[in-house]
């Protein structure tokens, strides 16, 4: 084993170095693209530790086993970016009872909080009610039928960007024709949007909400093979702020876009050698989005880091 960081002093003592399991999503999106890349690099030997990275293409039943192969391998630690929030008690459990430190990143659960040391990530209800407020603003009391892609069923921002939006929308104009998953995909966006478009025809959709830029990039294809212009015959709202999203709201396509960061490893890593040795941590570690305007992203897309 290399490595011999700073870091190695929290599971198994001396210059080893600590060993981590991440059970990460799959590769769905430019924003997990960015995520892993900021796990890897905080993760790293360098920083003293040992990581086991497995990435479970969105399929739950092969995230939980990834989970417990960590746990009979006998990692230091387990750090998880749920694809799901249910179905997570009895691999906790199993974690628990094996005195191995879940930490989790990103995505949440619905299990007990007891069942992990901590969690990084940020505010989806808060994301969806910002996605919501500017859809309330900019079509106030004018009738505006709505179509939604949703992420990953079952997932905790697909349930919570849906909650928080239509909490914001609630007593406006606004109706919601429509709603599937599209996966968090670009190509799941791409298909449903062709389907929506068949259905209700360019000119029945005024406004499409999609819970992240991948499916609104998709959507804007399938606007455009349809003869229309997105961001002004349908207009979008999304969420991440990665960067060919904000291209897209530079160009014009994407009318607005709340940020959801994807930087989380070096927060992450810091909660694993904390819990690691035995310092307090927060249960629950938000960090802050910010949202973009077709001319705020103008001013920020070389700046951004993702
Ligand atoms: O959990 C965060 C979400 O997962 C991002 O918004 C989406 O792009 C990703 O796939």
């Amino acid at each position: 084993s290399g490595g011999s960081g700073g870091n190695g002093d929290g599971g198994s003592g001396g210059d080893e170095p600590v060993s981590v399991g991440f059970a990460q999503t799959g590769s769905e999106s430019g924003w997990r693209s960015a995520n892993t890349e900021s796990m890897k690099t905080a993760f790293s030997a360098d920083n003293g530790f040992d990581l086991t990275f497995n990435a479970a293409d969105n399929d739950p039943a092969a995230q939980i086993a990834a989970v417990r192969s960590f746990i009979n391998q006998g990692v230091d630690a387990i750090v998880i970016a749920p694809i799901v929030e249910d179905g997570w008690d009895d691999v906790l459990q199993e974690a628990a009872d094996a005195d191995i430190p879940v930490i989790l990143e990103d995505r949440t659960v619905t299990a007990s909080e007891d069942l992990f040391a901590s969690w990084v990530g940020l505010d989806f209800h808060k994301e969806g009610v910002t996605a919501g407020e500017w859809a309330a603003e900019t079509f106030g009391d004018t009738p505006t039928k709505i179509v939604v892609l949703e992420g990953t069923t079952g997932s905790a921002p697909a349930n919570e960007r849906a909650s928080g939006f239509d909490e914001a929308i609630d007593g406006t104009a606004i109706e919601t024709i429509d709603s599937q998953t599209g996966d968090f995909t670009r190509d799941g966006g791409k298909t449903v949007m062709e389907g929506f478009i068949q259905k209700y025809g360019i000119d029945g959709i005024d406004l499409l909400y999609a819970h992240n830029d991948d499916m609104a990039l998709g959507a804007i294809e399938a606007i455009e093979a349809a003869g229309g212009v997105p961001g002004e015959d349908i207009k979008i709202v999304s969420i991440d702020a990665v960067k060919d999203g904000m291209q897209a709201l530079v160009d014009g396509k994407i009318n607005y876009i709340v940020e959801c960061n994807p930087l989380l490893g070096e927060l992450a890593a810091g909660l694993v050698t904390d819990v690691l040795a035995g310092t307090a941590v927060e249960k629950k570690n938000y960090v802050e989005d910010q949202s973009f305007t077709q001319e705020q992203a103008a001013e920020v897309i070389d700046s951004r880091l993702y």
